[in-house]
């Protein structure tokens, strides 16, 4: 049965499968070696023969993540911000780039940097405002719309759909953050997205022990060979051990996922109402102001990823972290433990992030340990 016809489920279980008809192993092995041997005419024998420009176990990791986000291809970066910069380098200079004022901060950081530098213009939008998307992009002028959902750490949900038309009739580029999403319950290729972007360091390998970026692509378009030339040039893609542990992890994506949504949800719904919480942010929730358009584009649970508003002060926000037991008090998201951080005080006091909010990266325990974990912090705040 070729892989077009086979269920995500089925693909993403089968990303480790080797391809070594010569062994029969049933995982393949890593390939470490730095260069290739050419044959008796000084031809190559594979179609790259030096690690920068890719490898085999690079070649695997980026086949089964293209598969899972129904792509043409996928390049696989040293790290999530390798893969960002680089699609970053391909804005032409001086054009204008469109993302939102909310997001992971380290690609606003970046793209303010950029603007400050005189490499690019740059409008940021508030994706909680209807048609503010829209109104940023500057027709003919704006290059690259980027986007990210849900939005880190407030869960607000971008229409991916609605964006890819607005990008496309301005004549830009529509760029999706679907870190959050894990390749799972949102494909933003079929939305009409340009190309999607994963931190594979969260939910793609999903074991807190790889650093990695992907970008996967609709379309072999000329933009997307000039990322795949500038990733060789300027030297940033993954190297193979950490390929070979991506593909490992990828395997189980779909289950750890899908408890990760589970238990988000269980958090999300006991604390909704809580004495000592403000408010629940996620997307899962009725409540929440961009459910309607996740019930429409995360069809596969609502994630693994929500922040709790606690009553009070910065400080007890951050407290409230060092008290929990069981959930580690860490950055990062998408792991199979669950981690609690408090964004401002990463972020810094220049953050739009409210003072009191502390992001949860719910991971695959049983969510009744979860749960008690946070209701006995907040009982001794
Ligand atoms: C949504 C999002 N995008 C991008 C990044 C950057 O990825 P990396 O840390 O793999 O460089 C992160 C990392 O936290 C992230 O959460």
């Amino acid at each position: 049965m070729s892989n077009s016809r086979l269920r995500p489920e089925t693909i993403a279980a089968h990303a480790l499968k080797s391809t070594d008809e010569s062994t029969g192993a049933v995982a393949p092995p890593i390939y470490p070696s730095s260069t290739y041997a050419r044959d008796e005419n000084y031809t190559p024998k594979l179609r790259e023969n030096y690690i920068r420009n890719g490898n085999p176990t690079l070649w695997h990791a980026e086949d089964a993540i293209a598969a899972l986000e129904n792509g043409k291809g996928c390049l696989l970066f040293a790290s999530g911000m390798a893969a960002i910069t680089t699609l970053l380098e391909t804005v032409p200079q001086g054009a204008h780039v469109v993302a939102p004022d909310v997001m992971y901060y380290g690609t606003r950081d970046w793209l303010k940097i950029l603007e400050q530098r005189g490499r690019i213009t740059l409008t940021l939008f508030d994706a909680t405002q209807p048609g503010a998307l829209e109104a940023s992009i500057k027709s003919g002028k704006t290059d690259l719309v980027w986007i990210e959902t849900p939005l880190n750490p407030t869960w607000d949900v971008i229409d991916i759909e609605a964006a890819a038309k607005a990008a496309h009739k301005a004549g830009a580029i529509l760029a999706v953050d679907a870190t959050a999403t894990g390749a799972v319950t949102t494909k933003p290729l079929e939305l009409d997205a340009d190309i999607v972007f994963h931190s594979a360091t969260k939910y793609l390998n999903g074991h807190s022990d790889v650093l990695a970026g992907a970008l996967v692509t609709g379309a072999l378009t000329q933009r997307w060979a000039e990322i795949a030339t500038l990733r060789t040039k300027i030297g940033t893609p993954l190297a193979p051990f950490e390929a070979w542990l991506l593909t490992r992890g990828l395997r189980t994506v779909y289950l750890r996922y899908r408890q990760a949504s589970a238990n988000a949800l269980a958090i999300a719904k006991h604390f909704e109402r809580h004495p000592r919480i403000e408010r629940v942010l996620y997307p899962g929730l009725a409540s929440h102001r961009g459910h309607a358009i996740a019930a429409k584009q995360m069809t596969d649970g609502f994630g693994g990823m929500l922040s709790l508003l606690i009553k009070g002060s910065l400080e007890d926000a951050r407290r409230f972290c060092t008290l929990l037991k069981v959930i580690v008090p860490a950055t990062s998201l998408g792991g199979v433990e669950t981690l609690a951080e408090h964004r401002k005080t990463v972020e810094g006091p220049q953050s739009p992030v409210p003072d009191n909010l502390v992001r949860i990266s719910a991971g695959i325990e049983h969510a009744d340990d979860l749960i008690a974990d946070l209701e006995q912090a907040l009982a001794k705040l």
